[in-house]
C-alpha cells in the first residue's frame, strides 16, 4: 500500500464495526485495533453461519474492544450503541455475502442488506441529528461491484460512474443498500461514504467462497467444482489491500464519495484452480492427492452466473494514492500458507450445517 496514514496527528475515534466477526470485517478489525489502539471499537455481528467469534477473540480483553451480538435490523439496540459508546463511525460489513445462497433463498438477502443498512442509517441519522450535526460523523458502506452487472471480454473495467445492473439477489440486495446510502447524504446530507469493492480473498475466508474451497477441498483430496466453462473472469483483491482502502477513504475522502477498489489482477476461474493446485502440491507436505489438478471437475453452471467483473480504481489511486501492495502471485501464496498452518480455523466449519448447504448446491453438480 502506498499511503501511510498520520496515525499520531488524528483524533481518536468510537466507531462501531458491523460484522466484524465475518471474513473481511474481522480482517479490518485486526487492522483497526494494529494500527489505531487508542480508538474505542465495538463490534456488533448477528454471528450468522459467516460470522466466527474465535475470529476476532485474540483481540477481545487487549485492545479497547467490545463484541455485541446483535442484529443490524434491531433498532433500539442500535440507538442504544450509538449513544452509550458516543459512536462517531460506523463502519458497515454485515451483509448476506454468498451469490449461491441467494440463490436458494433470497430472503435473508433483502433482510440485512436492505432492512439491516435502512435500519443503521436511520439509527445515526438520529444520533448525528441529536449530536448537531457534526461534521466529523461518518457513515462507511463497503459494498461490491457486482451491483454493476456483467461485463464482456472487450468491455472497459467498472468505474464509478458505470450505471447499475445487478443480477443476483446477492447484488440486487446490496444495490439497494447502495442507493439508500446515497439517498442519505443527498436528502439529509448525512456524511456518507460508500466503496464498491471487487473479489476479496486471504485469512479468515469463509469455505463456501472458491479460494478457500478450493484450498480445503484440494487438502482433502475432495473434487474441485468449476462451475460452467471456467472462463469466468473476476478481479482479485488481498483482504489486507482491501482494509487500507477502506482505511484511506475514511480518513482522506470527502463525504459523499464513492470509491471502486480492486487489485488489477484479473484471472480466469479455470487459470486460478490452476494456480492454487501447483501452489498447494509445492507447499502441503501430504496431499491425499497429487497433482491436485487431478482433482478439477466441471460442473453445472451457477444460474444466472455473470461472466466478467472488473474494478478501474484509477479514483483511488489518483485522489488518495492508494494502490494494492499484493499481486495475485504473493497473495495466493500467503493465502495457501494460511490455510496449510490454521486448520484449527477451517476445520470446525466444516459442520453438519455446511454439509447441508454443500449438499444443496453441488448434489446435482
Ligand atoms: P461474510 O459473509 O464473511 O461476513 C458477514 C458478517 O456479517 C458475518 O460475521 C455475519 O455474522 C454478519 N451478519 C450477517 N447478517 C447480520 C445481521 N443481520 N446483523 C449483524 N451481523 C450480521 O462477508 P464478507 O465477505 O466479509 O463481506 C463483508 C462485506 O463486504 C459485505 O457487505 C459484502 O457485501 C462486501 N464485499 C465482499 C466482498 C468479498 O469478496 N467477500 C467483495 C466486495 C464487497
Ligand atoms: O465481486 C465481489 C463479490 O465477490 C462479493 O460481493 C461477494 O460477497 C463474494 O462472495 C464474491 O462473489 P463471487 O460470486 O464472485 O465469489 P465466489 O467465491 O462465490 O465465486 C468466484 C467465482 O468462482 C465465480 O465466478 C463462481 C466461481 N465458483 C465458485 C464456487 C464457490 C466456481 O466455479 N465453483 C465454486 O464452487
Amino acid at each position: 500500500m502506498s499511503i501511510n496514514t498520520p496515525a499520531l496527528e488524528r483524533k481518536s475515534r468510537n466507531l462501531i464495526v458491523t460484522g466484524g466477526a465475518g471474513f473481511i470485517g474481522a480482517n479490518f478489525v485486526h487492522h483497526w485495533c494494529g494500527k489505531y489502539p487508542g480508538d474505542r471499537v465495538v463490534v456488533l455481528d448477528a454471528l450468522t453461519y459467516a460470522g466466527n467469534r474465535a475470529t476476532i477473540a485474540p483481540l477481545e480483553g487487549k485492545a479497547n474492544l467490545r463484541f455485541v451480538h446483535g442484529d443490524i435490523c434491531d433498532r433500539p439496540l442500535i440507538d442504544g450503541l450509538l449513544k452509550e459508546e458516543n459512536i462517531d463511525l460506523i463502519v458497515h460489513f454485515a451483509a448476506e455475502s454468498h451469490v449461491d445462497r441467494s440463490i436458494l433463498g433470497p430472503g435473508a438477502f433483502v433482510q440485512t442488506n436492505v432492512v439491516g443498512t435502512f435500519t443503521l442509517l436511520e439509527a445515526f441519522r438520529q444520533h448525528w441529528n441529536e449530536k448537531g450535526q457534526p461534521d466529523s460523523f461518518l457513515f462507511h458502506h463497503v459494498s461490491t461491484d457486482e451491483v454493476y452487472g456483467s461485463l464482456g471480454p472487450e468491455d472497459p473495467a467498472f468505474t464509478e460512474t458505470t450505471p447499475y445492473q445487478p443480477n443476483s439477489p446477492y447484488s440486487a440486495s446490496k444495490a439497494g443498500s447502495d442507493h439508500l446510502v446515497r439517498a442519505y447524504y443527498h436528502t439529509y446530507g448525512m456524511p456518507t461514504l460508500m466503496t464498491n469493492c471487487s473479489n476479496n480473498y486471504g485469512p479468515y475466508h469463509f469455505p463456501e467462497k472458491l479460494i478457500p474451497l478450493m484450498c480445503i477441498n484440494i487438502l482433502l483430496g475432495k473434487p474441485l467444482p468449476v462451475y460452467g466453462d471456467g472462463q469466468n473472469v473476476r478481479d482479485w483483491l488481498y483482504v489486507g489491500d482491501h482494509c487500507s482502502a477502506i482505511d484511506a477513504v475514511i480518513h482522506g475522502s470527502k463525504p459523499g464519495e464513492t470509491y471502486n477498489v480492486g487489485g488489477n489482477n484479473e484471472v480466469k476461474n479455470i487459470d486460478l484452480v490452476h494456480k492454487l493446485c501447483e501452489l498447494m502440491d509445492e507447499l502441503a507436505p501430504n496431499l491425499p492427492v497429487r497433482p491436485s489438478k487431478q482433482l478439477i471437475t466441471f460442473v453445472k453452471d451457477r444460474p444466472g452466473h455473470d461472466r466478467r467483473y472488473a474494478i478501474d480504481a484509477t479514483k483511488l489511486k489518483t485522489d488518495l494514492g492508494w494502490t494494492p501492495a499484493q499481486t495475485v502471485e504473493t497473495g495466493l501464496r500467503q493465502t495457501v500458507e494460511w490455510y496449510l498452518a490454521n486448520q484449527d480455523w477451517w476445520k470446525p466449519l466444516l459442520s453438519a450445517e455446511y454439509q447441508d448447504y454443500y449438499q444443496k448446491v453441488y448434489a446435482t453438480c
